[in-house]
């Protein structure tokens, strides 16, 4: 039973000429301090309606209201109504709920089965994967994790960089100076020089960068020699990625990049020419978006196309393909701009669907306070680092726990547990700074923190013997309450980091979840043959299925022992 939803029934009973069932709900609050109650309700807004002190109405409610024996009192304090759980009533119901839905506890049907697109990691092919893109990545992967969680269908879509001019300069410099051998051995590394090189000349002579352009237009035109090299460097661009798609345990749906565009923009261009939206500009094609915003740019003077066009194309195609209710771009808040044009192009064709294009934004990845940038040498391989991290699990488990069968699985795990959870634990829209001994850390705010914890519950009823068994579970410490809480507050966390595209509420969770079960472990003794102890037993059992459902919706690995 969600106690919230249960409290807003009684509510609802008195104030349904007012108010919402929905909007009543999100009203509800949890009180910071414990003396408080376990619920309040505040009647400042219901002020305005009845014309009266939200005191008076707070005293209304209370003296009408009908409580389910869930709860065991209710108090009118400063306009709140708060109210107080029966403690054994709400400790038996919300254990038996979670044993008996296990990894379904907290799904939250808001979702219908409608489709949401999610835009996510979407890395540069002939280039390494960025930072950027890791957080891309974890964030979008686990924000589909938890669509799926609310009852939408989530279709992952990596749209992959894989057309542009660069193509052409990097054809250019290939031409000039590539060595194929270098580059199978070594295709990202010896494509990015190659890069990098046709820059640096670029600067002396110019000229290059009509060449670059030439073949780019070569490219969209089928040129046999520029297909055919184009399609080498994204096959081994896709290769190498894949090792790290392997390696943090995500998968798509669809890997449709730009260049799966290239033949579906004529009829965006023409759409838009119907509509008429295009205006010349300079020789190029631009559509006009007022408001604060600059011109969008469809087509350059040599008639080539442009990032914001494929993304056009693009949004056209997801909406007539899989009818999505919304459709989420998880991309750096550095993009800002580009797509609010894009949504406002969308918008001016006319679109209804419109509402439901989303940019989720997210801040940087900082070392020592900087950027990690991927230009100029300055690359931060991330599979070296996912590996960096796997390694020091890998040592921190030899001096642990040497004689733990499995450790290569279990430091996997642990490793890239601690770089997604480093992530997702800072709320996205922050800058994050990178430091691998800070994610690794088995105590604090860590991923291998929370995943030990799951392990403790583990091994704990290993040790109990524990059956699953149903029946009333009370407890006599206040230790227990407090987990309880935690664990009714689950489906709520689901919901809200849904809604708010945000899955440090969930991070954030699983470590509430983790200290009231550690501060527990500390002071009651679980195992003593005392009263209480099938409950007791039930309790953390409860725990385990929940940590272990959390860490799943961010994507990360719950091994039994470490
Ligand atoms: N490849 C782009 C980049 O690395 C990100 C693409 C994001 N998705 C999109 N539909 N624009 O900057």
């Amino acid at each position: 039973m969600n106690y919230k939803v249960a409290f807003a029934e009684v509510l609802y009973d008195q104030l349904k000429d007012h108010i919402e069932k929905g909007k009543l709900m999100n009203m509800i609050e949890i009180p910071k301090f414990a003396n408080m109650g376990d619920l309040a309700f505040p009647c400042f807004e219901l002020a305005k309606i009845y014309r009266k002190s939200p005191q008076t109405i707070a005293f209304e409610l209370i003296e009408n209201m009908k409580l389910s024996n869930l709860f065991q009192s209710a108090e009118a304090v400063n306009g709140y109504v708060n109210v107080f759980l029966n403690k054994n009533e709400a400790s038996s119901l919300t254990i038996q709920e979670v044993i008996s839905k296990k990894e379904r506890y907290g799904e939250v049907n808001i979702g219908n089965q409608d489709v949401i697109t999610i835009d996510f990691s979407s890395p540069n092919i002939a280039k390494p994967f960025s930072m950027g893109h890791l957080r891309s990545t974890v964030i979008g992967n686990a924000l589909a994790l938890i669509a799926e969680k609310c009852g939408y269908k989530a279709i992952r879509i990596n749209h992959l960089g894989d057309w542009g001019t660069q193509f052409g300069k990097l054809i250019v410099a290939y031409k000039m100076w590539g060595k194929e051998q270098q580059v199978k051995e070594n295709p990202i590394k010896e494509l990015l020089k190659l890069y990098v090189q046709f820059h640096e000349e670029a600067e002396q002579d110019p000229s290059f960068n009509d060449q670059g352009r030439l073949w780019f237009k070569k490219l969209e035109e089928g040129n046999e020699e520029a297909i055919e090299l184009w399609e080498w460097f994204r096959d081994e661009s896709l290769k190498e990625f894949s090792k790290i798609y392997a390696l943090l345990g995500v998968r798509f749906d669809s890997t449709h990049g730009e260049a799966f565009y290239n033949d579906k923009m004529d009829q965006v261009v023409q759409l838009l020419e119907e509509k008429q939206l295009l205006k010349e500009s300079d020789g190029a094609k631009v559509v006009e978006i007022n408001k604060d915003l600059p011109p969008c740019l469809i087509k350059k003077k040599d008639g080539t196309t442009l990032y914001a066009t494929r993304d056009l194309a693009a949004a056209i195609y997801r909406q007539n393909h899989y009818g999505f209710v919304q459709s989420l771009y998880v991309v750096g808040h550095e993009q800002t701009l580009h797509f609010r044009q894009l949504f406002e192009v969308l918008l001016k064709m006319d679109y209804s669907w419109h509402e439901g294009l989303k940019h989720i934004p997210f801040g940087m990845m900082l070392k020592d306070g900087k950027k990690m940038s991927t230009r100029k040498g300055k690359v931060v391989l991330l599979e070296e680092v996912l590996n960096d991290a796997i390694n020091l699990a890998k040592r921190s488990i030899m001096e642990k726990n040497p004689g733990l069968e499995d450790k290569e699985s279990v430091a996997r795990q642990v490793g890239v547990g601690a770089v997604i959870f480093h992530d997702l634990k800072n709320y996205r829209l922050n800058d994050i700074e990178f430091s691998l001994d800070d994610m690794l850390r088995f105590e604090g705010e860590t991923g291998p923190y929370v995943q030990y914890t799951h392990a403790r519950a583990t091994s704990i009823l290993k040790k109990g013997k524990y059956k699953e068994r149903n029946g009333e579970f009370t407890f006599s410490d206040d230790e227990a309450w407090a987990i309880i809480k935690n664990l009714m507050a689950f489906p709520t966390a689901v919901k809200r980091a849904f809604e708010e595209y945000d899955p440090s509420q969930i991070a954030k969770y699983v470590l509430e979840l983790s200290k009231a079960f550690n501060k527990y472990y500390g002071s009651v003794r679980i195992l003593a043959e005392l009263e209480h102890k099938q409950a007791r037993l039930s309790l953390v059992f409860a725990v385990q299925i929940v940590l272990k459902e959390g860490l799943r919706l961010l994507g990360i690995k719950a091994p039994t022992e470490m």
